[in-house]
């Protein structure tokens, strides 16, 4: 096992398990994550041990409970573009065009970037006390790591509007009907189901799963994804932002 800047890998049995370690944070999402996150997935694509991946958050409370709203707080719109940008191109993309199935064991709460984070993933296993939301209206922002597109492939339109636009947290119950979630797992076993995941998809030709997931990825279109990063971008400079990210920090509500 080796752990570099709040990323813990571990490589058993061909599956390299990533653990995002900022437990006091919620595991929220900054830029050292981010980067070490994207260099990881680099060497773990050239690996030949490595089969498949699982990506999880430290502790029992949260899988990831987004980007870390502190880093972002006095971003200006061309830092907001650049935010999403890097994001999207650096490691969200990479996990979804990912040539190995990734599995996201969401083992908490999984809100705004950290939701993005598990639906960029190939197959989602949540376990029981999982939440499941996108905040970011709540916070005069959208998503911006590309959960204004993947969530509508995953649930449809009307469903991702009610999610998005409520900023309703849903349990895994609601979320597996909804298609958001692929299998519920008792807490304490998430990651073995996360791992019996993975198994049953490396008993697979490795070249068979690259192609499906390279086929299935081009069944979507992205021409939404620029309009996100602008969009987001955009709100950085309002403010509706400056009060929804200070009634965070304040832990009260926002007065829009
Ligand atoms: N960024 C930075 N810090 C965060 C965080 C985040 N996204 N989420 C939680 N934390 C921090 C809290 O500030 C708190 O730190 P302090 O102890 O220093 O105060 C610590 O983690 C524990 O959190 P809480 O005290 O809030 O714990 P709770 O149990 O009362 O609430 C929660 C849990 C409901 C998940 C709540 O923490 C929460 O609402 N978090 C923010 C969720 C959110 O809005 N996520 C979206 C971020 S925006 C985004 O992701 C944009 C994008 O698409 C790119």
């Amino acid at each position: 096992m080796k752990q570099e800047n709040n990323i813990q890998i571990e490589i058993e049995n061909n599956i390299a398990l990533l653990t995002i370690c900022r437990e006091k944070q919620l595991n929220a999402l900054n830029q050292s994550v981010l980067n070490h996150l994207s260099i990881t997935l680099d060497d773990l694509a050239e690996d030949p041990t490595v089969r498949a991946l699982i990506i999880t958050g430290k502790g029992d409370k949260a899988f990831v409970a987004g980007a870390d709203i502190k880093e972002f707080q006095h971003l200006n719109t061309q830092e907001g573009y650049e935010l999403a940008k890097n994001g999207q191109e650096n490691v969200f993309d990479k996990i979804e065009n990912f040539s190995k199935p990734i599995i996201a064991a969401v083992n908490g709460y999984a809100l705004g970037g950290g939701l993005e984070l598990a639906i960029a993933c190939h197959i989602r296993v949540a376990s029981k006390s999982a939440k499941l939301g996108f905040p970011e209206c709540s916070l005069g922002l959208i998503p911006g790591y590309g959960g204004t597109q993947r969530l509508g492939q995953l649930i449809g339109k009307g469903n991702a509007l009610e999610m998005i636009l409520t900023g309703s947290m849903l349990n895994v119950e609601k979320s597996e009907k909804l298609g958001l979630i692929n299998k519920i797992s008792d807490d304490k076993n998430i990651l073995v189901d996360a791992k019996k995941m993975a198994q049953a998809c490396i008993k697979n030709s490795p070249k068979a799963l690259a192609s499906a997931i390279k086929c299935i990825n081009k069944s979507f279109h992205k021409k939404g994804f620029e309009s996100e990063k602008t969009e987001f971008s955009k709100l950085f400079n309002t403010d509706d932002f400056k009060e929804g990210v200070l009634a965070f920090l304040e832990k009260r509500r926002p007065n829009y």
